[in-house]
């Protein structure tokens, strides 16, 4: 996969506990961690790792935060009010990274697939193993999914498809909705959580994405108001996509 502008993370406007140090000697921290933490509204923590060195999926973006905390607002989850949406849901979350988005969901109730590319695999058990005393009535597994494969070991079709920042590279984009289209029921729910960003090619990407995008399936922008109130941004768009009846 090409390393694209993205690579270098955007510093957060959101909350970071443990951050990496300004400067890193990468001889000395090859394969070495740092951990963020994602408060929970109860105030419990998804202690999150993340890698000094390696591809864009190794550091947890914006976009995830700004999605996993929506996931958790009132309106699908409120224990006061006995609301919960993702108790028995199957979710299958794309390009996941880190894991914090399906790891949200999966201390909520939801039976959960976090996929990625084989590169991302050991980083995703990692993280599933740290926060596997949060997960009680749900489930999380990590597996490999490459956009464009066979999606046969995902099927039946999920309630719930994840993606946070995945809309980033020319080369993806036919691939990744082909595996929307093969994934998605009628019934499925995209939830897509993107940046959106004005240099280089990136909008004609996301331009690219939607128009192909929008040939199967609809998408509806969710209001600020519905997002969390602290973890939103002007420049991050949440869309719930279905496939055209
Ligand atoms: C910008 S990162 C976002 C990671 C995570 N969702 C987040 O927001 O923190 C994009 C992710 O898409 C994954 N990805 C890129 N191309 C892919 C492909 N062809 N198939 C599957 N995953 C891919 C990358 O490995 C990476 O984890």
């Amino acid at each position: 996969m090409p390393i694209s502008p993205l690579a270098k993370p955007r510093p957060s406007t959101t909350t970071t506990t443990t951050e990496a140090p300004a400067f890193v000697d990468p001889d000395e921290q090859l394969n070495e961690y740092f951990v963020r933490e994602i408060d929970r509204n109860d105030g419990c923590a998804l202690k999150v790792k993340q890698c000094f060195l390696g591809d864009v999926g190794c550091v947890v973006w914006d976009a995830a935060i700004v999605l996993a905390k929506y996931l958790e607002t009132k309106q699908f989850y409120d224990p006061s009010s006995g609301v919960n949406v993702w108790s028995g849901r199957t979710v299958l979350e794309l390009g996941a990274g880190t894991g914090v988005v399906g790891l949200m969901v999966a201390t909520l109730g939801a039976q959960v697939i976090v996929t990625d590319l084989e590169d991302l695999q050991t980083l995703l058990k990692m993280n599933i193993h740290e926060n596997q005393a949060l997960i009680n009535s749900g489930s999380i597994t990590a597996k490999v999914l490459k956009w464009g494969e066979d999606v046969s070991e995902f099927l039946p079709h999920p309630d719930y498809v994840l993606m946070a920042d995945c809309i980033y590279y020319e080369q993806s984009i036919v691939p990744l909705v082909e595996s929307l289209k093969l994934l998605c029921g009628p019934k499925t729910c995209i939830v897509c959580c993107y940046e959106q960003r004005t240099e280089g090619v990136n909008p004609e990407v996301e331009r690219q994405f939607f128009e192909l995008l929008q040939q199967n399936f609809c998408c509806e922008e969710i209001p600020s108001e519905k997002q969390d109130p602290e973890f939103s941004s002007p420049d991050i768009h949440i869309l719930h996509i279905r496939r055209k009846a």
